[in-house]
């Protein structure tokens, strides 16, 4: 295992952790802690092999925000040339907000709201990505009302192991995901009988964190099955869109890169004869969780007694679940590294945040040299941390920063404790509008 695994403009210069050349502990001083930093320059070159190995094909990369929807992250994408995967008319709403084009936006989810699926057609998105027929009714009934036909591709359960965690495997058949493949030209046929759908794709996503080739090949040649078969009962389908899911470094696994994902993924178009299709992506952990840390400061360390009976050392620092719900929620092993190494002997410690949880912690039994004040970084970060937080315990959502070419920008303020319960009203306080 490498020292800093996954994190390609992560680097020690000496003794001092960097990204992008700055050093992480000054920007923790600067900006104070929990703080998410991320290198814009490693989202870009993220994106970018995705799009070069694009090249030449007609091709979308749709990222998925939920990975990660911060603005200035979006922004960074849109400029890009990236369009987006959205699965809320929050989302929706994010990406305008952020300069994104709605033409490039793809409406995933498998239960989209009739007012959400108003407002996306209202803002002109590319397609809905549909999970069932009873959706199929209902966009038909919101397009005819407006007097419109939605675009729609069908979300198709392949039933291929992504050989991931439970939690995030989608494309099983136990899945609450996608139409099942048995029932998928049934659905295209209704589809194509409504007249205020348009069918113009098809869709899988089978899982996140997936580090093997095979599952996507696996996926894509049941979608063309599909294709096929669709095709011949006269329903034309314009593109083919795999979804996202690709893993990331964050320990020792070793994920195909893009690139090598992507020419295999063409290559196989090009085997089964559908070379000419569009071809859509919606990485989402893949393009921004190696660019991101979070940083965090050390409160208090409490070691276990030394008197053999096995008690455990805590570091606990001030990021908690709330901060970075990986760990409590999936068992994520997330490296956690210092900010500034210490010339001291280690110990072995479990890094924990400040919520009253026991599965309040960020990482277990980690050999690092750690004082009360120091600061320390959990990498790979910039996926489903953000997106994920919350405000447990009554804790302000940190902040952010981005580096754009080598300059620290704050991209988010630390929330203010005022603004957790402005929204709240007291027994006796009058109605809202009275
Ligand atoms: N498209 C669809 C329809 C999805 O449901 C997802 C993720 C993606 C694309 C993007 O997948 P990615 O490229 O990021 O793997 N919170 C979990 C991951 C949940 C993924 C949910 N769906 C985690 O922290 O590991």
């Amino acid at each position: 295992m490498s020292a800093l695994p996954g994190a390609p403009n992560l680097a020690r210069a000496g003794a001092v952790l960097q990204l992008d050349g700055q050093p992480l502990a000054a920007l923790a001083q600067a900006f104070g802690t929990p703080l998410f930093v991320y290198s814009q320059a490693a989202m870009l070159a993220a994106v970018g092999a995705y799009q070069r190995a694009l090249q030449g094909r007609r091709h979308l990369v749709c990222y998925a925000m939920k990975a990660n929807s911060s603005l200035a992250v979006l922004q960074t994408f849109a400029r890009a040339g990236c369009g987006f995967d959205i699965v809320s008319g929050g989302e929706l709403a994010r990406v305008l907000a952020a300069g994104g084009d709605p033409a490039r936006v793809v409406f995933s989810g498998v239960g989209k709201r009739p007012a959400e699926m108003r407002q996306a057609m209202q803002a002109g998105v590319r397609c809905f990505n549909v999970e069932s027929t009873a959706e199929l009714d209902t966009l038909n009934a919101v397009a005819l009302a407006m007097d419109r036909r939605a675009p729609v591709s069908l979300r198709v359960n392949p039933d291929v192991d992504a050989g991931t965690h439970p939690y995030i495997s989608t494309g099983l058949k136990g899945n609450k995901f996608g139409i099942a493949h048995a029932q998928a030209v049934a659905a295209y046929r209704h589809a194509a009988s409504l007249p205020g759908l348009q069918v113009v794709g098809i869709d899988c996503h089978i899982g996140s964190q997936i580090t093997q080739v095979a599952p996507y090949l696996d996926a894509l040649d049941r979608l063309l099955d599909l294709v096929e078969q669709v095709e011949a009962a006269g329903i034309p389908i314009h593109h083919v869109d795999v979804g996202g899911g690709l893993g990331i470094t964050y320990s020792d696994e070793s994920p195909p890169a893009a690139d090598v994902l992507v020419a295999q993924l063409l290559q196989r178009l090009d085997a089964r004869g559908h070379g000419h299709r569009e071809l859509l992506f919606e990485p989402g952990r893949s393009l921004v969780g190696n660019a991101g840390v979070l940083l965090t400061e050390v409160l208090v360390l409490k070691p276990g007694a030394d008197d053999g009976s096995g008690g455990k050392n805590f570091c606990i620092v001030d990021a908690a679940m709330n901060d970075m719900v990986r760990p409590a929620m999936y068992e994520a092993w997330m490296q956690i590294e210092a900010c500034v190494l210490r010339d001291a002997v280690p110990a072995t410690w479990d890094v924990v945040g400040p919520v009253c949880e026991s599965g309040d912690w960020l990482g277990r039994e980690r050999v690092l040299a750690v004082q009360p004040g120091d600061m320390l970084a959990i990498l790979s970060a910039g996926a489903y941390g953000m997106t994920m937080s919350s405000n447990y315990n009554t804790r302000p959502r940190a902040a952010e920063v981005m580096l754009v070419d080598g300059q620290a920008r704050l991209i988010r303020q630390r929330e203010a404790v005022a603004s957790l319960f402005a929204g709240e009203l007291l027994l006796d306080a009058p109605e809202p509008g009275a």
